[in-house]
């Protein structure tokens, strides 16, 4: 199957919520404005894949900012998702060998996966860490 890639734009903004339900359990109305925000902006990566039909195939989001505990500018991945049905063949690896590329056009000296599923990221010669991670929700402005 031939796979397209694009940046999306507002006008994708359906077709790339659609797929977040793959990825959390629970789907506050914070993300839809969060994702918006995210595809205006073109300080992030964003990649939407496309099946030969034209439906979404698969997406990801990230970032590149400085890093203290890494020492370095680092890329951050925000989100990949595939569809199930076509998870497997590749599209992950090929979506995250362009931010990658795009991370290292920005001067990364790596990757960081804030909050990652096990198996894949090992495949891409990611190096697990144990970190635990901290929230406090602040009053509404
Ligand atoms: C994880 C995910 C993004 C991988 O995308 P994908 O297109 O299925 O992965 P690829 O086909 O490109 O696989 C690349 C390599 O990783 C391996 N791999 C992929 N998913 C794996 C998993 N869950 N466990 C172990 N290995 C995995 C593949 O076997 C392949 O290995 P190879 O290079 O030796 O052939 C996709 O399965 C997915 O969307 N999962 C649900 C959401 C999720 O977990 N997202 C990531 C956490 S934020």
């Amino acid at each position: 199957m031939e796979i397209k890639y694009l940046t999306p734009g507002p006008g994708n903004l359906r077709e790339v919520m659609g797929l977040m339900p793959l990825l959390y359990r629970e789907i506050g109305p914070g993300l839809a404005l969060v994702m918006e925000e995210l595809i205006k902006d073109d300080a992030y990566f964003k990649l939407l894949a496309l099946d030969e039909a034209g439906a979404p195939a698969g997406f990801m989001a990230g970032g590149c900012r400085l890093e203290l505990d890494f020492e370095c500018r680092a890329g951050i991945i925000e989100d990949i998702i595939i569809r199930p049905d076509l998870q497997r063949r590749g599209i992950g690896k090929a979506m995250l060998a362009e931010f990658e590329k795009w991370c290292s056009a920005r001067g990364a000296a790596g990757v960081l996966v804030p909050c990652g599923r096990p198996g894949f990221y090992e495949k891409a010669g990611f190096e697990k860490l144990p970190v635990t991670r901290y929230w406090k929700e602040l009053p509404a402005r």
